[in-house]
């Protein structure tokens, strides 16, 4: 009887977890925009980049700029949830090679040599170079750079940009991991300038005064900005059709006007 009873119990108890399940099904299938629906990719980025992307240590430990709102915009048109880490810029290229990572939005320039090894949407902003130093030590052309020492980000465009102005004049080329590190190191007296691109230098300027600095003439291609994914990723149409679409209706550039202030 006991046995019985038992048996019972356990009878209804699977016919009811099994009510659940269906239930649980219907319900993800019939609101297909549900978030346990949307598929998850892995984005990462340089935080360090402020205002493309930056932790506002004052206002929390997200992570937040023009390229977190460029890819929230696009992943709600093409249906998925981005989730954001944090790495040097770089590892970002490595990361997407190893699979590790879906997508990159880092202000990252699509080169003829990245793309050897990632896929590239079209640009979506672009940025000149700057050379940047202090004030009291002003670097006001190229030629100033004579007998100095600049410093780039690890693994940037700027690097090589470095490389090339080394061949007109004496200079010394010095990387750091971050762009706050190579402000630190003008202060400290290690390196006297730092090539950054415009967007993010000036964004220093505003916070700094004791930097300045002038514009290198930049060809478009040079610095220009798209989102970088794995080789032959199933992602880079979708992403890049959605991109058109914002290019076209405009809400690429009111995220332009939010971030940077409207300058193209
Ligand atoms: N546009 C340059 C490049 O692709 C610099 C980008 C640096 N980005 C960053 N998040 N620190 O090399």
């Amino acid at each position: 009887m006991k046995k019985m009873t038992l048996l019972l119990i356990s009878l209804c108890m699977v016919a009811f977890l099994a009510a659940c399940g269906t239930a649980e099904k219907e319900e993800a299938s019939t609101t297909g925009s549900t978030n346990s629906e949307q598929k998850v990719l892995k984005m990462a980025t340089s935080a360090d980049y402020p205002p493309f992307e930056y932790i506002d240590t004052a206002k929390g430990s997200d992570i937040i700029g023009f390229d977190i709102d460029l890819v929230n915009a696009l992943a709600e048109k093409t249906g998925y949830t981005v989730k954001v880490q944090d790495m040097d810029f770089n590892s970002l290229i490595p990361a997407l090679q190893a699979k590790q990572i879906d997508l990159v939005l880092a202000g990252m320039t699509p080169t003829p040599e990245r793309a050897e090894n990632v896929d590239f949407t079209s640009i979506y902003y672009t940025a000149n170079h700057m050379i940047v130093s202090l004030k009291d030590n002003e670097v006001k052309s190229v030629e100033d750079l004579d007998g100095k020492t600049i410093g780039v980000q690890l693994g940037s465009i700027q690097e090589e940009k470095a490389a090339e102005l080394a061949k007109e004049v004496e200079l010394k080329v010095e990387n750091r991991n971050k762009i706050s590190e190579l402000v630190q190191e003008m202060k400290a007296g290690r390196i006297d300038a730092a090539i950054i691109e415009d967007t993010v230098a000036n964004g220093y300027f505003e916070k700094d005064e004791s930097l300045a600095g002038f514009t290198l003439e930049t060809a478009e291609e040079e610095a220009g900005s798209a989102i970088a994914f794995q080789k032959d990723s199933e992602y880079t149409k979708e992403f890049d059709e959605a991109l058109k679409e914002m290019k076209e209706n405009g809400e690429l550039d009111e995220l332009i006007v939010k971030w940077f202030g409207g300058e193209q």
